[in-house]
């Protein structure tokens, strides 16, 4: 690490729904800087003052970009997180972007049990995470990864299921698509790079503290 990159801290946040909460969280600990925004083409934008710089990168690349040390610091869901099996720090649950992972199958074409499902092909976005569930339930499967509309799979007959988030609901039931077993919960969480932590520590723990300070007054306030 040369001397600038130890005089700026980078952190990486992911394009999509985690992005504004991400930025207006870090904005109460006074970490922002100007035209900070999802649409921004800019792809470093730096608080000279702060010595900050953030970079905004497609969701599932947050985790590599922290783990070779590119950024010191990111935010991502833990679903994309654990999928991508990098090797970071995971400093804090930031309780925001809550969603789960499962499997689903149109409800016309419901099968008894889950192990009838064996050896068909399930659509997904986190073939890992699909793999260890299936896994354990002694079930062999085909795994089919897609990038997106994952709903789309079964309907359209290139596989019998999906495993993807759900956050509202809307999209299974959109789409005549039923839960059937349930996976992880998953929120967005502050990773960090293992070198960056240690040499860069004590700026990297006053931003933990205050950001867990934040976040535990929020939660009172939701509570009161
Ligand atoms: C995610 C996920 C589901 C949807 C679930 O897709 O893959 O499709 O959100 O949300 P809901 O339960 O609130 O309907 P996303 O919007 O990230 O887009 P994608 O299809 O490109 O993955």
């Amino acid at each position: 690490m040369d001397a600038k990159d130890m005089e700026y801290l980078t952190i990486a946040l992911p394009k999509g729904k985690l992005f504004k909460l991400s930025s207006n969280l870090l904005a109460k600990i006074g970490y922002e800087a100007e035209g900070l925004t999802e649409k921004s083409r800019k792809l470093v934008i730096t608080n000279e003052e702060k010595k900050i710089r953030f970079i905004i990168t497609k969701t599932a690349d947050v985790p590599t970009y922290v783990e070779y040390g590119a950024a010191d610091i990111g935010v991502i869901g833990k679903d994309v997180l654990m999928e991508s099996g990098k090797d970071v720090y995971e400093l804090l649950d930031l309780g925001f972007g809550r969603c789960h992972l499962m499997m689903a199958v149109p409800k016309s074409e419901r099968r008894e049990k889950l192990t009838d499902y064996t050896h068909t092909r399930v659509a997904t976005k986190f073939p890992h995470i699909a793999e260890m569930f299936f896994t354990r339930q002694g079930m062999q499967m085909e795994y089919i990864k897609l990038n997106g509309s994952i709903e789309l799979g079964p309907i359209v007959g290139l596989s019998e299921s999906i495993v993807d988030i759900v956050e509202t609901g809307t999209t299974l039931k959109e789409n005549n698509l039923e839960e059937i077993a349930y996976i992880m919960d998953a929120t967005a969480r502050l990773i960090a790079n293992r070198v960056s932590f240690k040499m860069k520590f004590d700026r990297i723990s006053a931003m933990v503290k205050d950001l867990r300070a934040i976040l535990e007054s929020e939660a009172e306030t939701c509570e009161s």
